[in-house]
């Protein structure tokens, strides 16, 4: 559903869940990151175990801006992990980025790259940049952790990627 639709106790829920699945590393801008689009979340019985979402970020490759749907807070309870969950959260997403956006686009954790890996994500392996106010940054230390979903767009996966710029984490 949409943030727009997730009730208080559903958003209290979600950030408390990825504040525990990412053991305290979860930041303001970290979570401020996953509102504002569509959120996937996962339930056994009245307990939300798992959450991931979509948000709208421009992307900018080989001299055009791409409607690129950004997944964010992907996070499964320790215990439920491995069942499925995130597979199927996934799948819904990637519902959304294939109808609504050029393209898909994430930073992935080295646990969950296989996961992305056996959906079809591609591995961005050319140099990663971000568009910030003082000019665009070169982004060194998220190479090698960028996955895209490809679309209809044709991407050179080897060609210079560049982020829109926001607080906190950049990618
Ligand atoms: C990454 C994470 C979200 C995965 O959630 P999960 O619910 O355990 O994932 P699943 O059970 O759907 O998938 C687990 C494995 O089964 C596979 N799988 C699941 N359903 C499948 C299906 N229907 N068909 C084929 N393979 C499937 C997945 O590819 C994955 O394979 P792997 O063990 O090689 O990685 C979870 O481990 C987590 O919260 N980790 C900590 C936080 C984190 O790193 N988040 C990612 C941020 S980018």
């Amino acid at each position: 559903m949409h943030t727009a639709d997730l009730d208080d106790a559903t958003r209290k829920a979600a950030r408390a869940l990825l504040a525990e699945v990412f053991e305290g590393d979860l930041t303001d801008d970290d979570w401020d990151h996953s509102l504002g689009g569509i959120h996937a979340l996962a339930w056994e019985g009245e307990e939300l175990v798992g959450h991931a979402s979509v948000v709208q970020r421009q992307l900018l490759h080989n001299g055009r801006t791409l409607r690129t749907g950004y997944v964010e807070g992907v996070g499964v309870r320790a215990d439920q992990r491995g069942r499925g969950h995130g597979w199927a959260m996934m799948a819904e997403l990637e519902r959304v980025i294939r109808g609504a956006y050029d393209l898909g686009g994430l930073g992935a954790t080295d646990e969950a790259a296989r996961l992305y890996a056996a959906r079809g994500w591609k591995l961005w392996t050319g140099p990663t940049y971000a568009l910030t106010p003082t000019g665009i940054t070169r982004t060194q230390e998220e190479d090698g952790s960028i996955y895209v979903l490809p679309g209809s767009v044709p991407l050179d996966l080897a060609g210079d990627l560049t982020c829109d710029w926001r607080a906190g984490d950049l990618w």
